[in-house]
């Protein structure tokens, strides 16, 4: 089953081609997926600490090894220091929480487009609380084709139970990353 009125919904909402939109039981199992696609088993996976401990568990799950680069002494984000170190350590996947859970810190947006035009591998932004920031990096999306956003409606929209997450990106990329996960894993009610 395609859940093609979700599908159809999100791409109103979010004025995204459907093709590039995957939906999941959960940002989490799109996450997942995204990592076993990109990373598993030998790759290395590039995110800031302290973040959302999820990333670290998924790269021991599926073999990868997890760079944490650290937000600075005010809990901000300091995107030189993360370009320097994906130079270094050349990941396949960078993972910025945006806003950063547990921090509450932005990445400002000059910075997350310096890593963009730097860096030729994936990055997600992880935009669970996206509503409760000044913004969302969407226009980026229209610009970087490396570029993922991760959302859910757990958060802002209180309906964790329900368990519906989705991702936007590329067309290609998101059709390579819906390879890695299980088909049918949300149910008609929550669709
Ligand atoms: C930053 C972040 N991303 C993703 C998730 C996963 O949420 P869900 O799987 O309910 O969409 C959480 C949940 O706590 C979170 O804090």
């Amino acid at each position: 089953m395609r859940p093609a009125a979700l599908l159809d919904g999100l791409a109103a909402l979010t004025g995204w081609p459907a093709d590039g939109l995957l939906v999941g039981n959960g940002s989490n199992e799109l996450l997942h997926a995204t990592i076993l696609a990109s990373a598993a088993v030998g790759g290395r996976v590039l995110t800031v600490q302290p973040s959302f401990p999820l990333y670290d568990r998924l790269c021991r799950l599926l073999g990868a090894e997890l760079v944490g680069v650290p937000l600075d002494a005010r809990l901000a984000f300091d995107s030189d220091l993360i370009r320097r170190e994906i130079a270094r350590t050349e990941p396949s996947l960078v993972v910025i929480c945006n806003p950063n859970n547990p921090t509450g810190s932005v990445i400002a947006p000059d910075g997350l487009e310096a890593i963009l035009d730097d860096y030729k591998g994936i990055v997600l932004v992880d935009e669970a609380y996206y509503e409760f920031s000044d913004g969302s990096f969407r226009a980026f999306l229209d610009r970087h084709d490396n570029l993922l956003l991760l959302r859910t409606f757990s958060k802002a929209m209180s309906l964790a139970g329900i368990r519906v997450g989705y991702l936007l990106g590329a067309p290609t990329l998101v059709g390579e990353i819906s390879k890695a996960k299980l088909p049918f894993t949300l149910n008609l009610l929550s669709c």
